[in-house]
């Protein structure tokens, strides 16, 4: 795996691109306070833990498209694309939650589609859920995920064990892509899509529970849900 050092002097050139060189110089600072408050390692760092610690620093400087293409480009130079990476290195917060297994999949483009549904496959079947909900959950994750390519390029999926209030898959599909200005009209399922069938979304929210779609226009967007096996 490479080093923290390595990976600041890839991302550098790219976050000055967007951000500025004083910016930039201050998100690099951001990444390694944050792995340090952590307790992890900055002899190894993984790609995907580098974005997603640069992440909350990058929002609050580089905005809209912006940080979709400046996000896509950071993917690119440290090569993240479709990496797993266990949720326990990706979010500190979930440090707490041993018993549960989850992890991110970092989304850049087509061939992350096939990463995405293996590993969500790969969880039904520790999970023992029998084929017709492993296919149920694989199609909800896989129309996520295909939106993230489709519209926002990039984005992460995220897949967690829950078992409160009941065992299932907590799934969180986020991208920092254009937003969904017309959510309201897909969701009231008067929408006529140019691009697809129209389905992903509503189809989303009738298997998923606790189904919630937030998106800001020009920032992007992120739908959550928990699916359970019947
Ligand atoms: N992550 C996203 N970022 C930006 N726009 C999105 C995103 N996801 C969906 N959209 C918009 O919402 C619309 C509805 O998405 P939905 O997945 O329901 O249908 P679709 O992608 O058009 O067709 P399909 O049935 O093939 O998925 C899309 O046409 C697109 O305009
Ligand atoms: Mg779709």
């Amino acid at each position: 795996m490479p080093s923290l050092a390595d990976l600041s002097e890839k991302a550098l050139p790219v976050l000055e691109q967007f951000a500025g060189r004083m910016l930039a110089v201050a998100i690099r600072t951001s990444v390694w306070n944050s792995r340090v408050a952590a307790g992890k390692s900055v002899a190894d760092c993984s790609a995907g833990d580098f974005i997603a610690a640069a992440l909350p620093a990058l929002r609050s400087y580089v905005k809209g498209n912006a940080l979709a293409n400046c996000q896509r480009e950071l993917s690119l130079a440290l090569e993240a694309g479709g990496e797993v990476i266990p949720a326990e290195r990706f979010d500190a917060r979930a440090a707490g939650a041993a018993d549960e297994r989850a992890l991110t999949i970092v989304i850049n483009g087509e061939a992350d589609l096939v990463r995405v549904r293996r590993e969500t496959r790969g969880l039904c079947s520790r999970l023992a859920y029998n084929p017709t909900d492993t296919v149920r959950c694989c199609t909800v994750v896989s129309e996520l995920a295909r939106n993230i390519v489709q519209y926002a390029f990039n984005g992460t999926i995220e897949l967690r064990e829950v078992s409160q209030p009941a065992r299932g898959i907590g799934i969180v599909a986020m991208d920092s892509g254009p937003g969904i200005p017309n959510l309201e009209a897909i969701l009231a399922g008067g929408y006529v899509s140019k691009t697809g069938m129209g389905r992903g979304l509503i189809g989303s929210r009738a298997i998923l529970e606790q189904f919630e779609a937030t998106t800001r226009v020009g920032e992007g967007t992120t739908v959550r849900g928990i699916f359970r096996a019947r």
